[in-house]
C-alpha cells in the first residue's frame, strides 16, 4: 500500500509534537535529588493525556516508557530508582506513538551545575546534529550526513559511537535505512522526498568503544568517558526539511 506523503508528515508532526512536548516537561522537574524513575513517570502520564502511547514501553522487553543515560550512559539507560546529583548530565530519550505513527526524540539536561568539559560535549552533540539537519534535501547522500557530524565532532577533539545509529521511522518504531552518525561524503544511498527518519548522534568525550551492561539495555562507553546525545525526527523534502520534534519553547 503507497501512502501518502502528506498523511505521513501531518501524523509524524503530531507524535513528534507529543514527544517534544514531554521533554519540555522534564526539563521543568530536573534538579538536583530527583530520580530517573520520576522522569519516566512524567513521560508515561504526558504521552497518556495525549491520547498517545509510549513506544519504548515493552519494545522488546525493555521495560520503561523513556531512557534516561546519565553521564557515561551512552544510550538505553534504564529509569531506575537512581537519584540525580549536582554535576550530572543525562539524556531523556522519548518516543510517542499517536494515530499509528511514531516521533522519537532526544536531549540533554545538566543537574545543576556542570563541568566545562561536560557543557563543551553537550553544545559539540547538538551542534553537530544540527549541521548535518541543515544540509538535508531531496538527492543529498546519506553519508554526507555523517560525514558532516563526524567532521564537527572530531574537530572539538570527540568520537562519534559506530555502534548505534538514527533510522527510518513511522508506522514502524525503527525501519530502513540505518543513518549512519559517521561516514564519507557522497557514499551510500540517496535521500528521496517523503522519507523520515532520525538523527541522534551519540558522542563520547573519550574513546567511541561501548558495551552493554548486564541488564541487557544499558550501552557505556568503555572508557568511563562522559557521553552525550540529541535525536530529532525529520522528513525529507524537494528543497529540504522538516524538523517534527521541535521544543514548543
Ligand atoms: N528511542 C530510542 C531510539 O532513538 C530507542 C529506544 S528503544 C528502547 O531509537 F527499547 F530502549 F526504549
Ligand atoms: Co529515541
Ligand atoms: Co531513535
Amino acid at each position: 500500500m503507497k501512502i501518502d506523503i502528506k498523511e505521513s508528515f501531518i501524523k509524524t508532526r503530531k507524535a513528534g509534537s507529543i514527544a517534544a512536548g514531554a521533554l519540555d516537561e522534564v526539563e521543568k522537574i530536573i534538579k538536583p535529588g530527583i530520580t530517573t524513575a520520576k522522569i519516566d513517570r512524567l513521560c508515561y502520564d504526558y504521552i497518556n493525556d495525549h491520547d498517545a502511547y509510549s513506544a519504548p514501553l515493552f519494545y522488546r522487553g525493555f521495560p520503561k516508557s523513556c531512557c534516561t543515560s546519565t553521564n557515561h550512559v551512552v544510550c538505553h539507560g534504564i529509569p531506575a530508582d537512581k537519584i540525580l546529583r549536582e554535576g550530572d548530565i543525562l539524556n531523556v530519550d522519548v518516543t510517542a506513538y499517536k494515530d499509528g505513527w511514531h516521533g522519537d526524540t532526544s536531549r540533554m539536561f545538566q543537574v545543576g551545575k556542570t563541568s566545562v568539559k561536560a557543557k563543551k560535549l553537550i553544545e559539540t552533540t547538538y551542534e553537530a546534529m544540527m549541521k548535518a539537519i541543515k544540509i538535508l534535501k531531496e538527492n543529498i547522500f546519506l553519508g554526507d550526513i555523517g560525514s558532516t557530524i563526524q567532521e564537527h565532532v572530531e574537530s572539538k577533539g570527540f568520537s562519534v559511537v559506530q555502534d548505534f545509529c538514527g533510522h527510518g521511522i513511522g508506522q514502524d518504531f525503527h525501519k530502513a535505512p540505518n543513518v549512519l552518525h559517521y561516514g564519507k561524503k557522497g557514499t551510500g544511498e540517496k535521500l528521496k522526498a517523503g522519507m523520515i527518519f532520525t538523527i541522534e548522534p551519540m558522542i563520547n568525550a573519550g574513546k567511541y568503544e561501548t558495551k552493554i551492561l548486564n541488564d541487557g539495555w544499558t550501552a557505556v562507553t568503555k572508557d568511563k568517558s562522559l557521553s552525550a546525545q540529541f535525536e530529532h525526527t525529520v522528513g525529507i523534502t524537494k528543497d529540504g526539511y522538516e524538523i517534527f520534534t521541535e521544543s514548543k519553547n
